[in-house]
């Protein structure tokens, strides 16, 4: 693990956002019910938002440094918490052992959003719901082929992280049906808003 990953990055991370930003982070995690798994906890950025409708959550996160600074905003929940230090790619958990799912700007990261989808349909219950906000590929065309240009450059940057992924498609590939989704461009995104469109919604394991 380099500096740049281990240090540098979380801090990025933590930094970068407007506080648009944190206003759709709240409307998708403030939903979440009972047990819930949130993949890609990053540094614990939207844990202030969890509503009192959780009974407990499990997060994964396979970077240490981002587990270093998720620990305080973990340790100010009021609900239990368990953090496992692994990828979405293959869960440790049993089939059907969680109540709801959170992921928010993470399956652009993951190196296999297809098999993490399919860990998560695997562990969240027969119709628990999966809250998600990612940013994805732009729908117009120039920034599209902008994208696809900058997109070297963007996983070097964001450590593995992709502009133009089709998280939507992904999403109902795996076996979740769209329950509600809000295309957004938001002046908050940490590189100019058109190059990240974001995703917000909710879908249902079938
Ligand atoms: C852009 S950050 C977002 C973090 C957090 N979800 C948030 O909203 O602030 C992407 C996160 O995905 C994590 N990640 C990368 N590959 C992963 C994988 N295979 N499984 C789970 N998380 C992964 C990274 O370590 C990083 O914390």
């Amino acid at each position: 693990m380099s500096l740049y990953a281990d240090v540098v990055f979380p801090w990025l991370i933590e930094k970068i956002e407007g506080p648009e930003m944190y206003e759709l982070r709240e409307r998708c995690v403030r939903q979440a019910v009972g047990d819930v798994l949130e993949i890609g906890l990053g540094t614990g950025k939207s844990l202030p938002y969890y509503g009192p409708a959780v009974r407990s959550l499990t997060a994964v996160e396979p970077s240490a440094g981002m587990n270093r600074l998720a620990a305080d905003r973990l340790a100010a929940v009021s609900f239990p918490t368990k953090l496992v230090p692994l990828a979405g790619e293959r869960l440790p958990f049993d089939d059907a052992s969680f109540d709801e799912i959170v992921v928010t700007l993470t399956l652009c990261s993951v190196d296999d959003p297809a098999q993490v989808l399919a860990e998560m349909r695997r562990v969240l219950r027969p119709g628990g719901r999966y809250h998600f906000f990612e940013h994805v590929a732009a729908d117009d065309p120039w920034y599209r082929r902008l994208q696809e240009w900058l997109n070297p450059l963007q996983r070097v940057l964001g450590c593995g992280c992709n502009m133009n992924r089709e998280t939507e498609r992904t999403i109902v590939d795996a076996g979740f049906a769209l329950e509600a989704i809000e295309r957004l461009i938001t002046p908050g995104a940490p590189v100019h808003p058109p190059l990240f469109p974001m995703i917000l919604g909710v879908a249902v394991r079938q």
